[in-house]
């Protein structure tokens, strides 16, 4: 059964097209490559020994986009994670955010409803929750303004998708809310390959133990958690991959209870920044440089996820530790700062 896998070399959708194969799906993927890089495929291949099909294909391009579901006929579900995905960047440069991660989305699904594709998995993002009221969140937890464009595009694709729903019933979605993807592939093949200085904590954290960066900032240590640091819900990019196939399950077997339905994608537990450094320092035997600075304007001060309802209704439940995916993320940081 082939499957399209948009953003497939990327970080998480590298990861999902290796647990797709490896449930015997035919995966086809489609990547700009913006963000990502042409050997994450021999990556995968070397994973899996399938090699994917791969499309380069700007996703904003709409001729290109039609002329591709005009090539490929039997496509019966799509993962959607091509997006641009800075916080900071939107900031910046909201239109290019609004046109790369709307746009894209809309063309998407346009084709899906042109070609009876019927099957759609949304990556979303716990972002949509913002400063939550309520810890752990929850499905129903309100969703708030967002704190940036990047927030507002998942908010958005999240109501394109649900309107879409409702004007087309025989259209299929499930959007996941990923909390904090982390960590790389056990085998080293492939992982997170940030492009510049790293945003997320965890890459800067890898860079400075391989000496990349001189040290790690923590942004701020006056929040009022136990050891003052941030707290988030960390999750391993495996055991996120494999919540996306087992969402796109529900909708090929017809178990879904609507046909657009919301889960939040974590492990449940909130970790601080002063546990994820002290957790990698054990675990790989590495003292880290780090200094405590002033606060990241708009990060909150926690957010970790309710996944009751991902275990109930997907069968689905993280079953990776922090600790596993901070010694899988240092792997494959030693991987790659050999070969670069
Ligand atoms: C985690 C914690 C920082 C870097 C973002 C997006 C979210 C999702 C995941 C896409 C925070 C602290 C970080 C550093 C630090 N992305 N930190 N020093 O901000 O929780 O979430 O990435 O969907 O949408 O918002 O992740 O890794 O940037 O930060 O102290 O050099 O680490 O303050 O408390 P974040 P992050």
């Amino acid at each position: 059964m082939k499957i399209l896998v948009t953003g497939g070399l990327g970080f998480i959708g590298s990861h999902t097209v290796v647990a797709l194969q490896e449930k015997g799906y035919d995966v086809v993927i489609i990547d700009n490559l913006s963000n990502s890089d042409i050997s994450v495929l021999e990556g995968i291949t070397k994973i899996t020994g399938i090699r994917p099909g791969f499309e380069a294909i700007d996703l904003r391009d709409k001729p290109k986009v039609i002329d591709f579901f005009n090539r490929y006929h039997n496509i019966e579900g799509i993962i959607h994670f091509a997006a641009s995905k800075a916080v900071g960047e939107s900031v910046q440069k909201p239109l290019l955010y609004y046109e790369n991660n709307l746009n894209t989305l809309i063309y998407l699904l346009q084709q899906m409803q042109e070609k009876a594709i019927r099957n759609f998995i949304f990556s979303s993002s716990c972002t949509v929750y913002g400063e939550p009221d309520d810890l752990p969140i929850t499905e129903t937890a309100p969703v708030k303004p967002a704190l940036s464009p990047y927030g507002n595009t998942k908010q958005i694709g999240e109501e394109i998708i649900r309107d879409t729903a409702k004007a087309y019933p025989l259209f299929k979605s499930i959007a996941l809310r990923y909390f904090n993807p982390i960590g790389a592939h056990p085998s080293g093949y492939i992982g997170e390959l940030p492009l510049g200085i790293p945003q997320n904590l965890v890459p800067f954290v890898t860079q400075t133990a391989a000496g990349i960066r001189k040290e790690l900032s923590v942004f701020g240590d006056d929040y009022p958690t136990p050891d003052g640091t941030a707290i988030r819900d960390y999750i391993h990019v495996v055991d996120l991959a494999e919540s996306h196939v087992v969402a796109l399950e529900r909708l090929l077997n017809n178990t879904q209870k609507v046909n657009f339905e919301v889960f939040n994608i974590g492990t449940g537990r909130g970790s601080s920044v002063m546990e994820i450094i002290k957790s990698f320092e054990n675990v790989n035997g590495i003292k880290l440089n780090y200094k405590i600075t002033g606060r990241r304007e708009g990060d909150v001060t926690a957010v970790w996820a309710d996944t009751s309802l991902a275990e109930k209704e997907l069968g689905w439940k993280a079953r990776l530790t922090m600790e596993d995916a901070l010694r899988d993320a240092w792997r494959w940081q030693q991987k790659i700062s050999k070969s670069s």
